[in-house]
């Protein structure tokens, strides 16, 4: 319910009289009760010109600077655009780009035209913050994303880390899927990004690009090149729980969707008590061919925009407006229903199908000894 002290505020704001709120407004960057208010009052009065009070802009600001990344610091950047805060929404964007944050960052530092800001540091010396930069705008470049990063990958200079991470963002869209393959083709890709490439195109949503890849690309065997043994063999194994906790956050790459006790990224089910739940067999299978059987609620979708983007991801939220999917980085991507030309539910499992190929016959059994140790308390 809006106060009298809020009405009263409105109407301050939206005169050209002196009002309280010069007395009211505070220094330092904490956000007080006060600014809060403002804060809300400003969001509601419809088309209002921030820079047309100066308190309420600094309150507007404070707020920025003391919540960023919050709903309320997104929702006031994409209401106001104010240009006093392009360069921490950059730092905040750069910081978290491998997060939803990040994306939503980016997402306004576009709107606020400021893609070329961007550009210019993913063409910086400052590894970390180009690798970054190529990730903000494979998250926001949209049709914009091809120009602004195949530069950089034909480009020698940039060093691997960067020329991978535009190789990873140029393939979530198609048209950027379709420059790599014609790179590929063409004999331009460099051995170091065949990885990188193999990983975007063979796992392409365009089964003909996935099958034209696979002529020039495969990704490497497992981790020691063994067969795996069957699993009537593999479950008689007795493996090193300690061991496998280091595989699960290094190699083995679980870490990057799964949380146990509050640690890890939240794209796949939290696994804290997992082994209450599966039996030595199950964890493997589980592991090893994830696409068998799905967890409710984890089943994986696919998007294509009408402007060429595909996204896979959970299915987080739908409503008549849009469609929210998680990727595999645990990003959340929220698409408009207008904008959608596909929209489709998957067979397989958004975990990868191969992780076996990153760990040793020893190291898998010791992750799933790892695993079965977490269970529920007085389980
Ligand atoms: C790219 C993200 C991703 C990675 C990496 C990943 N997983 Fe998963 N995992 C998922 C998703 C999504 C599900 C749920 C869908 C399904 O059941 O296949 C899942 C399901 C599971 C399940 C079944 C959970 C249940 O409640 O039945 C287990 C066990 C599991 N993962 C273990 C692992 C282990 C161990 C690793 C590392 C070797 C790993 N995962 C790596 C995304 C991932």
């Amino acid at each position: 319910m809006r106060s009298i002290y809020q009405v009263a505020f409105s109407l301050c704001l939206m005169s050209a009289l002196s009002c309280p709120l010069d007395s009211l407004a505070e220094e330092g960057n904490k956000v007080s009760a006060k600014d809060k208010l403002i804060v809300e009052t400003v969001l509601r009065i419809e088309n209002f010109d921030l820079e047309t009070s100066a308190p309420a802009k600094a309150a507007v600001l404070r707020y920025l600077r003391a919540e960023p990344g919050t709903d309320r610091y997104f929702e006031l950047i994409d209401r106001f655009k104010p240009d006093e805060i392009v360069n921490s929404l950059m730092e905040y964007s750069l910081a978290h780009a491998t997060d939803t944050g990040g994306a939503r960052g980016a997402g306004l530092l576009f709107a606020m035209n400021r893609g070329s800001d961007i550009a210019d540091i993913a063409n910086s010396t400052d590894e970390k913050r180009a690798v970054a930069a190529v990730q903000l705008i494979g998250h926001a470049g949209g049709k914009k994303t091809i120009s602004m990063l195949l530069p950089a990958l034909k480009n020698g200079s940039a060093t691997n880390a960067v020329r991978s991470a535009a190789i990873k963002a140029l393939g979530k869209r198609l048209d950027g899927q379709k420059q790599i393959l014609s790179l590929t083709r063409d004999g331009q890709l460099s051995d170091d990004l065949k990885f990188a490439a193999a990983n975007v195109l063979l796992a392409s949503s365009d089964k003909e690009i996935a099958k034209e890849a696979a002529k020039y690309l495969e990704l490497p065997a497992t981790a020691d090149s063994q067969p795996l043994p069957s699993l009537a063999e593999l479950i008689q194994r007795k493996g090193d729980a300690n061991e496998g906790l280091k595989v699960f956050q290094t190699t083995g790459t679980c870490n990057k969707c799964h949380r146990v006790h509050g640690k890890g990224k939240e794209v796949g089910p939290d696994l804290s008590e997992i082994g209450s739940k599966l039996s030595r067999e199950a964890m493997y299978v589980s592991i090893l061919d994830p696409s068998a059987a799905v967890s409710h609620n984890f089943e994986t979708y696919s998007v294509l925009t009408v402007d060429g983007l595909a996204v896979t991801g959970l299915l987080i939220s739908e409503t008549d407006q849009a469609v929210t999917l998680r990727n595999s980085e645990g990003i959340d991507k929220i698409i408009d229903q207008d904008d959608i030309e596909i929209f489709k539910k998957q067979k397989v499992s958004l975990m990868p199908q191969d992780l076996q190929k990153l760990m040793t016959v020893e190291q898998l059994v010791n992750l799933v000894e790892y695993t079965l140790t977490l269970r529920k308390k007085g389980d």
